[in-house]
């Protein structure tokens, strides 16, 4: 049994003590365990003796943050997703000058990223450190960051295994490229691009249910609806996006999930059943016939979509890791140790791993 909407909605509704009382309860009585292998060098009980409170400080914070804007949790999930797909979930798209980070523009995926999730991050971690000193990584906080604002959004909790180190490496232009799809892609080209880091279809449709949260830019769609109007799109939903986005570069945003934005559910699957999708990487997982049923599947069975997307997140959140005595635990997520330079890659070990990711 995972914790029912019901349940983490009164527990966000309630006194902060509470809260912990209460989600203390309800993660006792429910499993959110995942059966995905845990990699080695990470654990689900990494930090019990050195960080024991780690989960409630997380959650505590968070669980004031989002009484007042509940859509910081969307900002959160998305960073971790970014932090994973590229070079690995090792806290470098919180670094100063990632591509896909606070200080980079040239990016697509550039300035999309909420400002504020990167403060959050660092927020958090300075709470971590006054209790616990500097033993828990940026990217451990990122991931804890995406599972708390997934649970009191509504969502499922599930256990993360921990013990990430913090990379040396901001991301480059070309692997924030290479290795983050764009709202453009099809799922052929979305499979392709899943499979070099072994997840798979069903994998693929589950974590785009992260899109049952949180808000767009028109940029990202609006190639759907001008010069060409994309005709697997509902017509009253193109209409109103039309009003919203009055010009393919408009600077204005609209919800991903038209029928709960703000709640992590299902409905972001009927959403493409009634052809509500926002992006092409959206409703084409309703076109394509290797997806489609998977999308049914989730559209009728929203437990079913809880148990595959906390298996794909534990899957994501795994992805590249650095563990034991690789990186280093950040005293600031957006910057590198002061004593780490000795440690730094060559520019001809980057330039190869480039080389190795564009052959995909
Ligand atoms: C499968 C490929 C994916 C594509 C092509 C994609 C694309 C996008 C795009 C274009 C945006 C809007 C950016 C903007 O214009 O502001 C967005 C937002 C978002 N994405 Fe994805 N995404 C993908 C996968 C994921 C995954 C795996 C997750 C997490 C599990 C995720 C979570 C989110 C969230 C929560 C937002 C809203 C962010 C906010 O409100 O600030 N996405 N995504
Ligand atoms: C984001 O990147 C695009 C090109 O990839 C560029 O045209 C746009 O100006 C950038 N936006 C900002 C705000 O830097
Ligand atoms: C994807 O992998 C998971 C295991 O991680 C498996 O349970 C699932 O059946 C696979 N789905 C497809 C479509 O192969
Ligand atoms: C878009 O609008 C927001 C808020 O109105 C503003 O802060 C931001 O700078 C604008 N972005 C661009 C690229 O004009
Ligand atoms: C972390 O580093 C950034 C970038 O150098 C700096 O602006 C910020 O003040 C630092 N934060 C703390 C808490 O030291």
């Amino acid at each position: 049994m995972f914790p029912s909407v019901k349940q983490s909605k009164m527990a966000a509704t309630k006194g902060f003590p509470l809260i912990l009382v209460l989600s203390s309860l309800i993660i006792g009585l429910s499993q959110g365990q995942s059966t995905i292998p845990v990699v080695p060098g990470l654990s689900y009980t990494f930090y019990s003796s050195s960080c024991p409170g780690l989960d409630f400080i997380i959650r505590g914070h968070l669980w004031q943050i989002f009484q007042s804007d509940l859509t910081q949790a969307a900002g959160l999930l998305r960073l971790h997703f970014h932090d994973c797909f590229v070079q690995g979930c090792d806290g470098s798209v919180l670094l100063d000058g990632s591509a896909s980070g606070p200080s980079e523009k040239e990016a697509p995926p550039n300035l999309t990223l909420r400002a504020q999730a990167f403060k959050i991050i660092n927020d958090l971690r300075a709470l971590v450190h006054q209790q616990c000193g500097r033993v828990v990584s940026c990217a451990d906080i990122t991931a804890l960051a995406a599972r708390e604002s997934v649970f009191l959004a509504g969502g499922p909790f599930y256990w993360v295994p921990l013990g990430r180190r913090d990379g040396l490496n901001f991301a480059t232009l070309s692997d924030t490229l290479a290795n983050l799809p764009p709202p453009s892609f099809n799922t052929g080209q979305l499979l392709d691009s899943l499979a070099n880091k072994k997840l798979n279809a069903t994998d693929l449709v589950a974590l785009s249910g992260g899109h049952t949260i949180g808000i767009s830019h028109c940029t990202s769609f609006t190639d759907r609806l001008y010069p060409t109007q994309d005709p697997t799109m509902a017509q009253t939903f193109a209409n109103n996006l039309k009003v919203t986005c009055p010009t393919a570069t408009t600077n204005a945003t609209t919800n991903l999930d038209i029928r709960t934005p703000n709640v992590f559910d299902n409905k972001y699957y009927i959403d493409l059943m009634n052809r509500q999708g926002l992006f092409t990487s959206d409703q084409d997982l309703y076109t394509d016939s290797r997806t489609k049923d998977i999308v049914t599947s989730f559209a009728l069975n929203q437990n079913l979509f809880f148990q595959k997307f906390i298996d794909a997140m534990v899957k994501m959140g795994q992805l590249n890791v650095l563990t034991g005595t690789q990186g280093e635990i950040r005293a600031n997520c957006s910057v590198r140790n002061a004593n780490s330079n000795l440690h730094l890659k060559s520019v001809v070990e980057i330039d190869q791993e480039q080389q190795t990711l564009s052959q995909f």
